[in-house]
């Protein structure tokens, strides 16, 4: 088959999306696509909505993607929501977002007040990490004051229930803006 020939630039490849604007037209620069928040969340997190509705309030864990993406949205970022029960599956995804993340945000459950491993994984993490609690942990039992991962964090935001969440997206997306402005 003949080739056709194309008056003006050759298209970049990769960038040749349609221009809905002017049809017919090669939209030739897109904005380069920023890296996702991860939004990691512990051991029984899975039950949110049902589990101790009176610490934990109403809402589902997919409630809170919905919420968590919403406002990482808002400002430019796309979201990886992940759950597990496994403090292995945690560490390799601390890993992950550690490359693959702009930065991280980390609800551990219990394994908050157990686990070196998350806490060595996330002092690997050269990315900006903020650590939430729905309940306010010091407000509960004793072994729950205490957290072995705060010392790898920005910054904990706890007792806001879901409105954690976007709090702590908020904070760092504030913390990632210079770094975005560059
Ligand atoms: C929690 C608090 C932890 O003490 C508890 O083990 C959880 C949830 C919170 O979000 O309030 O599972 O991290």
């Amino acid at each position: 088959m003949a080739e056709k020939l194309v008056k003006g630039p050759i298209p970049h490849a990769g960038t040749g999306a349609a221009n809905p604007r002017q049809p017919g037209r090669i939209k030739r620069f897109q904005p380069a696509m920023a890296k996702p928040i991860y939004v990691l969340n512990g051991p029984n997190l899975n039950l949110l909505g049902t589990r101790e509705p009176e610490v934990y309030g109403r809402e589902t864990l997919d409630d809170l993607r919905i919420r968590c993406e919403r406002k990482a949205a808002a400002l430019g970022f796309p979201v990886t929501f992940r759950q597990s029960n496994h403090e292995g599956e945690l560490v390799a995804w601390i890993q992950e977002a550690r490359t693959e993340g702009a930065g991280l945000i980390v609800n551990a459950g219990a394994f908050t007040h157990t686990s070196i491993a998350l806490l060595d994984a996330l002092l690997a993490c050269t990315v900006p990490c903020v650590e939430v609690h729905l309940s306010n942990i010091f407000a509960r039992e004793p072994f729950r004051h205490h957290s072995y991962i705060s010392k790898a964090v920005k910054g904990v935001i706890c007792g806001f229930g879901a409105t954690g969440y976007e709090l702590a997206i908020e904070a760092l997306a504030s913390t990632l803006a210079p770094a975005k402005a560059k």
